[in-house]
């Protein structure tokens, strides 16, 4: 006997348990995060039961509102409603009133701004005077970087990468040879696009030659990553001085050298005659030459 009062206290404890459970989670309003591009359009969505009410929709009014209580769209007896509309949020939301009395009370925004970032937008029924909140949605704003551009100036051996037109802000990381860059060997410069608000990213770091160096950017709310590498090569302008340097300047150089001693020490003529064929003979001395030659030829 004891036992079976027991069993039921303890069942009818669990179903007024389960009971305030369901009350609470049912009175508690939905909260949603929501990923806007900028300049594309967001469903904040919010689905609600409670408007299956024979009451709706002459004694209904519904609220879009923002954390600071700025009206993103009205529905009131009706129709919808734009008095009390914010200026900032003027022909940017659209309702789809045929699905309100089947508890559709999504708000599309389009086009998202940047400066939507963080919106939190609730859901307020007024039924009968009485207020619910149905939904809470907040916005979390992004747009995708493009891929980074690699940029070396091979005069001070610099490499800098740049990507614009994301959001939010986002560091640049470089990676090298299985290594990631510390922050100090990096410089950086973001600018924002007063329009848009998208930011335009560079980073710049000294690179040396046959260096394999890698630019990436991650934006984490896309869960996007871009990413550009180069095999930082042999300076080519500094190659063909070089080698301009080698090819032409060195031969310019003996021969000189070779003309000087031929004309300043006669006596070694013959000997570097004979090792170098090359030696110019310049006119007025060729007349002088002659004799020479035979003088030590007399068998001749
Ligand atoms: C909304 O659109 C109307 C008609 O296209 C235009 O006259 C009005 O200036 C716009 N309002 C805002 C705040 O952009
Ligand atoms: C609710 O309405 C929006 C348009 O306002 C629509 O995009 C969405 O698919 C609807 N949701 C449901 C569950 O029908
Ligand atoms: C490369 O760096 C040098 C030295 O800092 C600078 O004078 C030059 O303008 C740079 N060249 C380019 C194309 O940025
Ligand atoms: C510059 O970017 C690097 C590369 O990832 C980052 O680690 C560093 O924190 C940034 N440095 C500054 C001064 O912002
Ligand atoms: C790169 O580093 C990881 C861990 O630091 C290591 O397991 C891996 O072998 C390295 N790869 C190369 C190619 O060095
Ligand atoms: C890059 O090299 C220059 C010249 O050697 C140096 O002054 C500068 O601090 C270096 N930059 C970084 C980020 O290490
Ligand atoms: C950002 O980069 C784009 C493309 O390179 C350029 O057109 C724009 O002027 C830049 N904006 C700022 C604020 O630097
Ligand atoms: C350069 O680095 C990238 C990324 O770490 C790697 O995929 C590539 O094979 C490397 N290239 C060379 C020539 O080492
Ligand atoms: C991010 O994307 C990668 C592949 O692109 C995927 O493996 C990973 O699960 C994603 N992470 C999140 C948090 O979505």
């Amino acid at each position: 006997m004891v036992c079976i009062h027991l069993k039921m206290a303890v069942g009818i404890a669990l179903v007024v348990l389960l009971s305030v459970i369901s009350v609470v989670s049912s009175t508690r309003p939905k909260e949603k995060t929501v990923v806007g591009i900028i300049g594309q359009p967001v469903l904040l969505p919010c689905g609600c039961s409670k408007l299956e009410t024979p009451n709706y929709p002459t004694k209904t009014r519904i609220y879009w509102q923002d954390s600071n209580l700025r009206v993103l769209h009205v529905f009131k007896d009706g129709h919808e409603e734009y008095v009390h509309q914010q200026t900032w949020y003027k022909n940017r939301t659209t309702i789809n009133t045929d699905q309100l009395a089947s508890g559709n009370l999504s708000l599309l925004l389009n086009p998202v701004n940047f400066r939507d970032n963080r919106l939190t937008c609730d859901v307020i029924l007024i039924i009968n005077g009485l207020t619910s909140k149905a939904c809470q949605i907040t916005v979390n704003v992004a747009a995708s970087y493009q891929k980074p551009k690699l940029t070396l100036n091979s005069t001070d051996m610099t490499l800098v990468c740049s990507t614009h037109g994301g959001f939010p802000e986002y560091q640049v990381t470089w990676r090298t040879h299985n290594r990631t860059l510390e922050p100090q060997e990096a410089v950086n410069k973001t600018t924002q696009d007063p329009g848009t608000g998208t930011y335009n990213i560079s980073s710049r770091v000294n690179v040396t030659e046959g260096q394999n160096i890698t630019c990436s950017i991650y934006n984490t709310l896309l869960n996007e990553t871009q990413s550009n590498a180069i095999i930082i090569e042999a300076s080519k302008g500094e190659n063909h001085l070089l080698k301009f340097s080698l090819v032409a300047i060195c031969p310019l150089v003996i021969l000189l050298i070779a003309v000087i001693l031929c004309l300043k020490y006669p006596n070694f003529r013959k000997p570097w005659r004979k090792m170098i064929h090359c030696c110019p003979k310049p006119e007025p001395e060729n007349t002088a030459q002659q004799p020479e030659i035979a003088e030590l030829n007399p068998q001749q």
